[in-house]
């Protein structure tokens, strides 16, 4: 297991939690941020925060609305309309419940290039720490542990290597009947990963005090008794 723990934190039994009892995991696409926040948080009873499908569902509401990144007044003025909130788990954008059509490949690539603006992240700042602070919280994402709630107690940097990253991608997207290539598939997220990274406003990129997760050669469970055992430490659970 390559699992790096950069500060002492989950080790010290005299730690003193300060901050929002929020846990943040980032990291690049299909690392599975997704499937680990989801387990961990309902097995210490933690919510989940996707905050992934909040820029996926700007990305679809402006494809479906035909607006680009660079429509400057037309963006505005979607932007103003659009209404995302949550319901549990769900995203409820413009009052109608969207579960697979985020997941597609054109929408990932829209929410990429959408998450570069100024003014999408900071419609969906505030909505981010509003519900990250309403309960205990495992919120994922590309700057949570950088920029949404930068005094997390538990910050986590989820990785794999790309090879493992397109496997798991084009096995979520088969198993949803979506027909893809193994090697457009890695195309795809290498270039999404390149765009968030390189954005001027929160790019993706490890926190210093980040525990490095490497899940190239991890199963699910092993990466989530990982993250577990992390949490249960730092939060005395
Ligand atoms: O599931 P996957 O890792 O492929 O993507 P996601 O977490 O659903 O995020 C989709 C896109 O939203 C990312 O490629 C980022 O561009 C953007 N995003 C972001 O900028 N900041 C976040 N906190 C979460 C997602």
């Amino acid at each position: 297991m390559t699992e790096t723990a950069h500060h002492n934190q989950a080790n010290d039994p005299h730690t003193h939690l300060i901050g929002p009892r929020v846990i943040a995991i980032d990291g690049p696409a299909g690392a599975g941020k997704s499937s680990v926040s989801k387990a961990l948080a309902s097995s210490i009873d933690f919510i989940r925060l996707d905050t992934g499908a909040l820029y996926r569902a700007i990305g679809l509401g402006a494809l479906r609305a035909s607006v680009a990144p660079s429509d400057g007044d037309e963006l505005s003025s979607l932007l103003g309309s659009l209404e995302v909130r949550l319901e549990g788990t769900d995203i409820i954008l413009n009052g109608q419940r969207e579960i697979e059509s985020l997941r597609s490949p054109e929408v990932s690539r829209a929410a990429s290039d959408f998450a570069t603006l100024p003014s999408v992240r900071a419609k969906l700042l505030e909505l981010q720490r509003e519900i990250g602070l309403s309960s205990p919280c495992v919120v994922d994402g590309r700057d949570i542990g950088t920029v949404v709630f930068p005094d997390a107690p538990l910050k986590i940097y989820l990785t794999a290597s790309a090879d493992a990253r397109a496997e798991r991608r084009l096995a979520e997207l088969s198993g949803k009947g979506v027909i893809a290539d193994f090697e457009s598939t890695r195309a795809e997220i290498i270039a999404r990963d390149e765009q968030d990274m390189s954005r001027e406003i929160a790019p993706l990129k490890r926190a210093s005090d980040a525990h490095l997760v490497d899940a190239t050669e991890l199963t699910l469970d092993e990466v989530v008794e990982a993250c577990e055992r992390l949490a249960r430490a730092v939060f005395n659970l």
